[in-house]
C-alpha cells in the first residue's frame, strides 16, 4: 500500500506539471479525489490492511489528498491569473504613437542657404554673439557719432562689450586673423533693440558673407547673389541692386527679389511693386581694410548681409516673425 501511494503520488505530480487548462485540472481532481478516485479506492481497501497498520495508512492517505488538492487549487488560481491577464490585452486599441519631431523652419532655410554657397565655395565661420564695440562699429567704420550707429545700436554688456548687431564681426574677426584669399559665410543670431512686431524682433538669425581677394569686383558678388536666388526661390526670380548705404560697404546696394507670388506684377505681397527687399551688400570699404591690416591697393572684396527669417518668410509664405518663437506645435509641425 504505501507503494501504491507512492506512485500515485508521482504520477499526480507528473501530470499537474503538464496541466494547461482548467478543464484539465478538473479532469485531474476527478481522477484522484473524485468518488470513484484513485484517492477514494484505496481508501475503500484500507480494512483489509493489518490492523495496526491501518492508523499510519490512513494519515498518509490523509496527507496525499490535502497535497493534491493544495496542488490543484494552486494550479487553478495561477492559470486565472495568466487567463485574466490575457483578457486584458485589447488588440483593437490603437498603439502608443510618439511624435516625431521636425526641423525649425528657421534651422532649416539656414541649411539650405549654408549648402547653396558650400556649394559655392564658401566656408562656415561662426563667431561669438557676445562682441567688442570694436569687432562691432569701429572696424566697421561706424564711429560712435555715426548716425547709421542708431539702426544697429544695440544691447551693451559691461564697458565696450555688447551683444552683435551683425554677424559682420565674424568678418572682421577672420580678417584680423588670415590674409586673402577669403571668401566665407558667417552665421548666427543678431540682437537689436527693435520694438517687435509682425516684421521686428530683438533677436534674429543672419547670414553674411564676404569675399576678398585681388580683383574681385561688383559682377562678382552679382554673379554669386544671383545664383543663391535662383538655388534658393526657383530658376525664374530675378534681382535688383538699388544704389544705397552702409558704412563699411563703398559702393553699396539694397538687392530686391523678383516678387515670388506675383512673379513681378505687382500684387498684395509686394505692395504692388513687384519687388521684395532681401538682402544688403556691397563692396568693402577700403577703410575697413585698414582696419585690419590689408592693403586696400591690392585687395578688393564684396560683402552682403541677410536675414534668416526674412528669406523663411518669402520662401514659406509665413506672415508674422513672431510665430518662429513661440514654439507652438501646430505652426512648427507643417515643416
Ligand atoms: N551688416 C548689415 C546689416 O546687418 C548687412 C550688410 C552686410 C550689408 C554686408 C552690406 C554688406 O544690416
Amino acid at each position: 500500500m504505501k507503494e501504491r501511494i507512492e506512485r500515485i503520488k508521482e504520477e499526480f505530480q507528473r501530470s499537474i506539471a503538464s496541466a494547461n487548462t482548467a478543464e484539465e485540472i478538473e479532469a485531474l481532481r476527478i481522477k484522484y479525489l473524485g468518488r470513484k478516485g484513485e484517492i477514494a479506492g484505496i481508501t475503500r481497501s484500507l480494512p483489509t490492511l493489518p490492523k495496526k497498520e491501518i492508523p499510519a495508512m490512513g494519515r498518509a492517505l490523509n496527507v496525499l489528498k490535502n497535497d493534491i488538492q493544495g496542488a490543484l487549487e494552486g494550479k487553478k488560481k495561477h492559470l486565472g491569473k495568466a487567463g485574466k491577464r490575457k483578457e486584458k490585452i485589447d488588440i483593437t486599441l490603437e498603439g502608443v504613437k510618439r511624435d516625431l519631431g521636425s526641423i525649425h523652419p528657421i534651422t532649416k532655410t539656414l541649411d539650405r542657404i549654408n549648402e547653396i554657397f558650400m556649394f559655392l565655395g564658401f566656408k562656415i565661420v561662426r563667431g561669438p554673439e557676445i562682441e567688442t564695440e570694436f569687432n562691432n562699429f569701429e572696424a566697421l567704420n561706424i564711429p560712435l557719432e555715426h548716425p547709421s550707429r542708431d539702426a544697429f545700436d544695440t544691447f551693451y554688456l559691461e564697458g565696450d562689450v555688447l551683444l552683435r548687431s551683425h554677424t559682420s564681426t565674424v568678418q572682421i574677426r577672420i580678417m584680423k586673423k588670415q590674409k586673402p584669399p577669403v571668401q566665407a559665410i558667417m552665421p548666427g543670431r543678431v540682437y537689436r533693440p527693435d520694438a517687435v512686431d509682425a516684421s521686428h524682433s530683438f533677436m534674429f538669425h543672419q547670414v553674411e558673407g564676404l569675399m576678398v581677394d585681388e580683383g574681385i569686383k561688383f559682377s562678382d558678388l552679382k554673379g554669386v547673389l544671383n545664383i543663391f536666388a535662383k538655388q534658393m526661390f526657383g530658376e525664374n526670380v530675378r534681382l535688383r541692386f538699388r544704389p544705397s548705404f552702409f558704412p563699411f560697404t563703398e559702393p553699396s546696394a539694397e538687392v530686391d527679389l523678383s516678387c515670388i507670388i506675383c512673379n513681378g506684377k505687382g500684387c498684395r505681397v509686394c505692395s504692388n511693386t513687384g519687388w521684395l527687399e532681401i538682402l544688403g551688400a556691397g563692396m568693402v570699404n577700403p577703410l575697413v581694410f585698414k582696419k585690419v591690416g590689408y592693403n586696400p591697393k591690392k585687395y578688393t572684396g564684396f560683402a552682403f548681409g541677410m536675414g534668416v527669417e526674412r528669406i523663411a518668410m518669402l520662401k514659406y509664405g509665413i506672415s508674422d516673425i513672431r510665430l518662429f518663437y513661440e514654439n507652438d506645435l501646430r505652426f512648427l509641425k507643417q515643416f
